[in-house]
């Protein structure tokens, strides 16, 4: 497995195995791996020849009092289970390379990132798209792979990948999860074990909701308020920030729940925010 910390040396290193004949797959990251990322590390080695990692913790996508400056960072163990995992090249880049003195070019997704996550989170959607559209630009790939646990991030840069016209194959993979079912995320590392075993709260208010779905329910404020009472049975703290439910490829709300209909949420779950969906 290849290093490289350099954009320039990075396209270089792409030029080459482009001129070999190679086909290439990206899944980029920002580090703290777990098998959700491995997962689709697993995924970019079936899609292409070349697997490449990224890893930057990118700061333009957080807000001022976010987790930016805490966001765990362990590049030495990620590069052990990248490597395990089988991945040819990791991209490794300093914020100074991919925001140079005087940066100032933004690439920013419009509408759909003005609700739930981009409402919550001013700026953030700004901040991702910017960052994968240069990682894109650095790494050409053939395929790129998000993870559906960051359903409204995934949707947002197939539009970018769309609108600007970047060749690529956009796969989104499914969530993985815990065995309590709490989706993996970076942020469960925040918990202690007492926490911990709450934040399955926001998995059980989903699977609720299916459940009631099943039996008939399609009220959505009635969905909203379920998962909220069934979160709250496990978790009595826990503090929602939105329930919303949307078409699963336009994103656009909808009206009543309907079969594959996506059910979203972000919660604070002992001060860590979290965010889960679901599918109907
Ligand atoms: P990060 O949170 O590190 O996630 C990297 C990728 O892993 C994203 O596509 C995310 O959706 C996926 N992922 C995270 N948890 C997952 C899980 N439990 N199951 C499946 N996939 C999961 O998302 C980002 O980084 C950044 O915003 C990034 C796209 C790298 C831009 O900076």
């Amino acid at each position: 497995m290849r290093t490289i910390r350099s954009p320039k040396k990075m396209s270089q290193a792409v030029r080459e195995l482009v001129a070999a004949g190679k086909t290439l797959a990206l899944v980029p990251t920002m580090g703290a791996l777990h098998e959700g990322h491995l997962a689709l590390v697993d995924r970019a080695r079936k899609s292409a020849d070349v697997t490449l990692a990224s890893i930057f913790v990118n700061p333009t996508q957080f807000g001022p009092g976010e987790d930016y400056l805490n966001y765990p960072r362990d590049n030495r163990r990620d590069l052990a289970l990248l490597r395990e995992r089988g991945v040819d090249i990791v991209f490794l880049p300093q914020v100074k390379d991919i925001y140079p003195e005087g940066f100032e070019t933004y690439v920013s997704v419009e509408k759909m990132t003005q609700t739930l996550e981009g409402a919550s989170r001013p700026g953030h959607f700004r901040g991702v798209t910017t960052v994968v559209a240069k990682l894109l630009n650095i790494t050409r790939p053939d395929v790129v792979i998000f993870g559906q646990k960051d359903y409204q991030q995934a949707l947002t840069l197939r539009r970018m990948c769309l609108d600007l016209a970047y060749p690529v194959k956009f796969i989104i993979a499914p969530t993985v999860r815990e065995r309590d079912g709490l989706a993996m995320s970076s942020r469960n590392q925040y918990f202690s074990p007492e926490q911990r075993a709450e934040a399955v709260c926001l998995i059980i208010g989903l699977r609720a909701a299916r459940k009631a779905f099943k039996a008939g329910e399609t009220s959505v404020r009635a969905i909203g308020e379920l998962i909220r009472s069934e979160a709250k049975t496990v978790c009595p703290t826990v503090k929602f920030e939105y329930v919303a439910v949307t078409d699963f490829e336009t994103f656009a709300p909808l009206k009543a729940l309907k079969k594959g209909a996506m059910i979203s949420l972000a919660a604070r779950v002992h001060g860590v925010r979290l965010i889960d969906n679901l599918r109907l």
